[in-house]
């Protein structure tokens, strides 16, 4: 018997109907829409694509999108003084730097300015160092698209060897702290894990996003693994993730697919934090 195939899309749009009845409730207890601010320097494609599917997902739950497109000759010190005069606008009740950055820029110094009131992403020192110590209340979107997936599926983690296949500051290392934060036990394998397939074979729900398709094949889990695959590579054949999908379905409980598996639902997790970054601002004050 094959595993079962997880969508995304309809986790996704459960998410975004509760964004959506937050936000007519917001407009009715403070009498203005959200407004987020995206950030984008240079004319990188897939960066410009994300801002659209970003408007599009905003508009379909009733956030303002708004853009401040850079040219790539900005120089730091100009995104910084932009950031900085958003922090301080009422205007702005959340805002988003899209990736990728131009090499002359430094995350570091980036994500210091960014208010981490505002900090739709959850990427700020603040928001990142309050996950680790087990406050999720502004959390990477990815990482938490996962945790999402497995709600949905209610997968509780206490006790189960969770193996993640990257250690970003994107997905790895806040998907580590999810996962620690559930009492699960957690190992994470990088470029420079020896001997891989040993790694993820001890898996019972294995995570990968190393963007390196073909990775994982039906001999990388054991029987029933659960498998998510994150990547999102673009290929001669179309779009990618890092797991052979047909053999390695044969083997597990489930799959999530690519496309259509966890990034329909990162979306919905941005348009959630939209809505989290617009009550601290309107309360004033971030309660946890
Ligand atoms: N679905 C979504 O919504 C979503 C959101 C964000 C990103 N993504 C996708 O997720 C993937 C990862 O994104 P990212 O920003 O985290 O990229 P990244 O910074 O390039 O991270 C890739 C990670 O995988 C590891 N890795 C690469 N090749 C490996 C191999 N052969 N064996 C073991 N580990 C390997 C890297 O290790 P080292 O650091 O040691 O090199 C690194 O930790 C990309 O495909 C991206 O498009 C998807």
């Amino acid at each position: 018997m094959t595993g079962r195939i997880i969508q995304g899309r309809p986790i996704a749009e459960k998410i975004k109907d509760t964004v959506k009845s937050e936000v007519d409730s917001f407009k009715q207890l403070y009498g203005y829409i959200p407004s987020i601010l995206s950030i984008i320097i240079g004319d990188n494609p897939e960066a410009h694509l994300y801002l659209k599917l970003r408007d599009n997902a905003c508009r379909t739950v009733g956030i303002k999108s708004l853009h401040e497109v850079l040219s790539s000759d900005t120089s730091e010190n100009e995104l910084l003084d932009i950031i900085k005069e958003n922090n301080a606008s009422n205007n702005i009740h959340g805002m988003l730097i899209q990736f990728p950055l131009p090499p002359h820029f430094s995350l570091n110094r980036i994500m210091n300015t960014l208010s981490p009131d505002k900090d739709v992403e959850g990427f700020t020192p603040r928001n990142l160092g309050n996950l680790l110590i087990g406050t999720e209340h502004l959390v990477p979107c990815t990482p938490l698209a996962v945790i999402e997936i497995l709600d949905h599926e209610q997968i509780d983690l206490q006790g189960k060897h969770v193996v993640i296949v990257n250690h970003s500051t994107v997905v790895g290392k806040p998907l580590t702290a999810l996962c620690l934060n559930r009492n699960a036990t957690v190992t994470v394998a990088h470029v420079y894990t020896q001997d891989l397939m040993k790694m993820t074979q001890q898996a019972d729900i294995l995570i990968t996003a190393a963007g390196v398709p073909g990775l994982i094949t039906s001999h990388h889990i054991k029987k029933d693994c659960m498998v998510i695959d994150v990547s999102i590579v673009k290929t001669n054949e179309g779009v990618s993730g890092d797991v052979v999908f047909s053999e390695v379905l044969e083997k597990a409980s489930w799959v999530t697919p690519v496309p259509g598996g966890v990034g329909p639902v990162t979306v919905a997790c941005a348009l959630q934090n939209m809505m989290r970054t617009a009550s601290i601002i309107a309360k004033g004050s971030n309660d946890e």
